[in-house]
């Protein structure tokens, strides 16, 4: 096993604080947003769309998701139902590149998102010049890219995968021998290396939200809740899935919340997935994982700021005006498609 951890350097990135984007958003009476979610809902079945949100997003949004007839769920599962379903138009309530892999698989459907505005640490962390002189340096490496990427390293990958299936899919290439040039999550990437055994190359590129975990705190925190499971999400550093019960992608961890015995859960992942834990196990209690401790300089805190971008002020603007409609050039796309089809016939395989 390499372990080699080679790339070449990460961009800085301007991160936004996630506290500032929510004070941003116009805060509205109940009345109001009442109103609001109603003239959502009738824009929606107006336009023939759908919206697909991710369960980092606000709880208004998953809650108008689940109440239209779409649908709120892990990065794998939202391109598949967005692939599957009939609507002419995907309302995608996330991030980039999750409006991005819509596209990709749907080129016929016209693809808007709250904001284009909404952008990952890891997709911004990988250019696709670098990633390109990257890829070129291990010509005998298989290039497997986690789905929160931009569609041009996707274009450049032999396979996309979300955390859902990113462990299968690896050890299934390593069965037949390959090596896997990884990017651009170093955490995930090395969680994946070490349960695998394959020999991975792996990007620098990392979460600025779970890379917020702190391991010291966490172990202080299981301390204080002995019954307590903890879950995490693979985006986290290795001395906090060290210490995890599951790891895995997010419908993997609300699973297991719903699924274990356990009474009390920690939980090392966005702080909006615990809309859906709390509304499938209410009688269970969730407990955040620390972003505080030694060293901490969290502008995140637990939340993304990206994904708290959306809201239902700017999900209704893009109903009303038809604007931030997702674009790709086709002759990318067409390469883009390659790879993530491959992520959705893989998956549909298991
Ligand atoms: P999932 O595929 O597990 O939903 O993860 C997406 C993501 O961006 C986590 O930070
Ligand atoms: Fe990207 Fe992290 Fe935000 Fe997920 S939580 S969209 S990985 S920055």
């Amino acid at each position: 096993m390499s372990n080699t951890v080679t790339a070449p350097n990460i961009p800085i990135l301007e991160v936004p604080i996630t506290a500032e984007i929510e004070s941003l958003r116009p805060h509205y009476t109940l009345e109001r947003k009442e109103e609001v979610k109603a003239r959502i809902r009738t824009l929606l079945k107006e336009q023939n769309a759908v919206l697909v949100a991710h369960y980092y997003v606000d709880e208004d949004l998953q809650e108008l998701a689940e109440e239209s007839g779409g649908y709120v769920s892990d990065s794998l599962d939202m391109a598949k139902f967005g692939n599957e379903h009939s609507a002419e138009t995907l309302v995608v309530a996330g991030v980039r590149f999750m409006g991005e892999t819509a596209k990709i698989l749907n080129p016929e459907k016209r693809v808007l998102m709250p904001t284009l505005e909404a952008e990952c640490s890891l997709d911004l962390s990988c250019p696709i010049d670098d990633f390109n002189a990257f890829c070129d340096q291990h010509p005998d490496h298989v290039v497997v890219v986690y789905s929160n990427t931009s569609i041009e390293v996707k274009a450049r990958a032999d396979y996309v995968v979300t955390s859902g299936i990113a462990l299968k899919l690896v050890t299934w290439l390593g069965e037949q021998g390959k090596k896997v040039l990884w990017a651009p999550d170093k955490h995930l990437g090395r969680y994946i290396e070490r349960v695998t055994g394959v020999d991975m190359t792996i990007w620098k590129g990392a979460c600025i939200v779970h890379d917020e975990f702190k391991s010291r705190s966490l172990g202080k925190l299981a301390d204080e809740y002995p019954a307590a499971a903890i879950l995490a999400h693979p985006e986290s550093p290795e001395e906090i899935l060290l210490l995890a019960d599951v790891v895995g992608s997010t419908t993997q961890i609300i699973n297991a919340a719903r699924d274990l015995p356990h009474k009390q859960f920690i939980v090392a992942t966005d702080s909006g997935i615990f809309y859906k834990m709390r509304q499938l196990v209410p009688e269970k209690e969730f407990i955040e994982a620390p972003t505080h401790g030694e060293g901490a300089t969290c502008k995140s805190c637990a939340h993304c700021p990206w994904m708290a971008m959306n809201g239902l002020h700017n999900l209704l603007h893009v109903l009303e005006t038809g604007e931030n409609e997702i674009h790709v050039d086709e002759e990318i796309r067409v390469k883009a498609l390659r790879s993530t089809q491959r992520m959705l016939d893989f998956a549909s395989a298991q």
